[in-house]
């Protein structure tokens, strides 16, 4: 059978906490293609950190198989998923998690230490529009300035997949939506799989796919012919 670029076939997780099992994904089917801007839609809860922290290597799944890019990452070795999320996953994450005694050209090169293939530092550091504070410590910069470092730093690595969870969740209005259009914009130019989660629905007509997540089951699939520049969506 030929498989997307990204497949999830019937992936289950249930987490043990004690005698009590919590099933966070029952049963996910989904697919994205090579260069698709993603979003994964739904409350708090329904299971959408779970799928982006299984697709990135940082959780394991309870049964079902998982391929990226002609791998099943589900079948891989925790050594093979060092390796992974090394070199293939770049994520974002709503708190920035920036070194706060490195600059953000420095916070930028860490990242790019520890992989094969990396981008020019320099060049992605303009590429999210910090090229004049890029001697800056975090602390010296806004929310927006320290998650456009913490793109950065997940783009430096020229990764396959670009991964963010609520990148926009502690940014007021127009700084998200300039996230957002960074995001879009990126996955353009460069030619690389993004997906973001959010909980905010008024986000999906910007998705070359939307996927609603309920009660860790897929609720629906939306495919945007016309996706629209987030610069145009007001919520
Ligand atoms: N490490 C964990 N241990 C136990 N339960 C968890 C863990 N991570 C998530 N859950 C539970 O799994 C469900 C889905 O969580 P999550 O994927 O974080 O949802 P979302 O990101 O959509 O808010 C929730 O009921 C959550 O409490
Ligand atoms: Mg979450």
């Amino acid at each position: 059978m030929q498989q997307a670029y990204i497949q999830f076939e019937d992936v289950k997780k249930v987490y043990h906490m004690g005698e009590v099992e919590i099933p966070a994904l029952d049963g996910v089917n989904f697919s994205i293609d090579k260069g698709e801007f993603v979003i994964i839609a739904g409350a708090s809860g329904a299971g959408k950190s779970t799928i982006l922290n299984i697709l990135g290597g940082m959780d394991s799944l309870s049964s079902g198989r998982i391929f990226v890019d002609g791998q099943e990452i589900s079948r891989y070795t925790s050594k093979e998923l060092i390796t992974y999320r090394r070199y293939d996953v770049g994520f974002v994450f709503q708190f920035y998690n920036l070194v706060q005694n490195l600059t953000a050209l420095e916070n930028v090169e860490l990242a790019t230490q520890i992989c094969r293939d990396p981008l020019d530092v320099e060049q992605v550091i303009q590429q999210v529009g910090l090229a004049q504070r890029r001697d800056n410590f975090p602390s010296q910069l806004s929310g927006g300035e320290q998650q456009r470092v913490a793109i950065a730093r997940a783009l430096a690595k020229n990764p396959k997949l670009l991964l963010c969870d609520e990148p926009t969740g502690a940014l007021d209005y127009n700084t998200g939506k300039a996230i957002l259009k960074l995001l879009q914009d990126t996955c353009r130019k460069n030619g690389i799989t993004v997906i973001v989660i959010t909980h905010n629905l008024a986000l999906a007509p910007m998705g070359d796919k939307v996927i609603h997540v309920k009660s860790g089951k897929i609720d629906s699939i939306e495919i945007n012919e016309h996706p629209m520049d987030v610069s145009l969506i007001e919520w």
